[in-house]
């Protein structure tokens, strides 16, 4: 039976590195015989624009039966100004919530010819290869109550709640651990226990976990300390879990040691697998629609879809060396430039055809 695969292109940038992305999708299906069949629908701004909601029913209904869905970037300074329940990021937050998709997966990995368009020297990142194991519905974007309200005193007051069972914390410790024990062997979990009771819990739940995984060193950090580790000695981690909003952030920074943003894939993945792939970079509304955008972590998060959700994992590997030889070829887009002389600018669409010319 064809497999179905979800594209959601969304705001800003979103459309024109999904576009690469389909480019890649199709030579997979072609060369594998993948049988798969796309189909496109709306989330975000877009969808707020087009059907009134960020994540409309349509959408919903597609998404529920997909086998994977990949999705560009939602968001833009045009829908800054709608109340929070109405933004395109709570488009966002609901299809990851819908789908149960907790645990997230954000690989920050150098490719040896980024090195020098790393915010960090080279000698600290040549050969960085980090994984964060974000869990993704819940904690403080999900907890209730949450609101702004006004004080019987008239003040107005701004709430989030930060809230783990520890269901929640073991489920994405235990994957945690899994992917460690495929890795490296170690795994770091990251939070804030010296002063939050929630990460208390979730120490003591990782620390349990520990006794099913004797083969993976357990170690934990504060959140404050492991964003100053990640920029004095990124290398030190091999799998990093955390919440969700630690690894939001977290997320970020590793993606910086990479040399940009525009290069970092990611997979949200549920108990079935059903996966949403999707950049770690935003809409970046500011070079929306200039062909300009970095289409690489779109591609790279096409090839995650492939290796984890349509058991593709030939198509994956030919795609991930195939983003690498462009690479070694000197080719960028902006913001993966240094500036050395044998490097060629290309725009979003040119990229695309460099990376497909290196997989026929
Ligand atoms: C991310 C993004 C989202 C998040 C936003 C757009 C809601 O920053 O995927 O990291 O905070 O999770
Ligand atoms: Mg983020």
């Amino acid at each position: 039976m064809s497999r179905r695969v979800l594209l959601l292109p969304g705001d800003g940038i979103g459309p024109e590195v999904v576009r690469e992305a389909r480019r890649v999708l199709d030579w997979a299906n072609a060369r594998y015989v993948l049988d798969l069949s796309f189909v496109e629908a709306n989330l975000g701004g877009v969808a707020i624009d087009r059907d009134g909601a960020a994540y409309p029913d349509a959408t919903r209904e597609l998404a529920r039966v997909a086998d994977g869905i990949l999705l560009g970037a939602v968001g833009g300074p045009k829908w800054d100004g709608l109340p929070a329940a109405d933004r395109p990021e709570r488009g966002l937050l609901a299809i990851r919530s819908d789908l149960d998709l907790f645990c997230n997966l954000r690989p920050a990995m150098l490719f040896p010819d980024l090195a020098a368009a790393s915010s960090l020297r080279a000698e600290l990142v040549s050969g960085l290869d980090v994984l964060i194991v974000r869990e993704l519905t819940g904690g403080i974007y999900f907890g209730e109550p949450r609101g702004i309200s006004v004080r019987p005193d008239g003040v107005r007051e701004g709430v989030n709640t930060d809230r783990y069972s520890e269901e929640e914390i073991r489920r994405i410790g235990r994957l945690a651990f899994e992917a460690a024990r495929k890795r490296g062997g170690r795994l770091c979990s990251v939070d804030k226990a010296n002063v939050l009771e929630v990460t208390m819990l979730w120490r003591e739940v990782m620390d349990s976990l520990s006794a099913e995984f004797s083969d993976v060193s357990l170690s934990h950090m504060y959140v404050d300390n492991a964003a100053m580790q990640l920029v004095r000695e990124p290398r030190q981690f091999d799998v990093i879990v955390t919440g969700n909003l630690f690894g939001d952030i977290l997320s970020d920074i590793a993606a910086m040691l990479t040399g940009s943003i525009g290069m970092l894939p990611s997979a949200s993945l549920n108990a079935d697998s059903c996966g949403l792939y999707e950049p770690v970079h935003g809409s970046a509304p500011d070079i929306a629609g200039e062909d300009r955008a970095n289409p690489l972590a779109t591609i790279l998060s096409a090839a995650m879809l492939l290796r984890y959700s349509l058991s593709a994992a030939n198509a994956a590997d030919d795609i991930e060396r195939a983003v690498s030889s462009v690479l070694e070829k000197g080719l960028r887009t902006g913001d993966i430039a240094s500036g050395e002389n044998d490097q060629q600018i290309l725009g979003t669409e040119a990229m695309g055809d460099a990376v497909m010319a290196a997989l026929q």
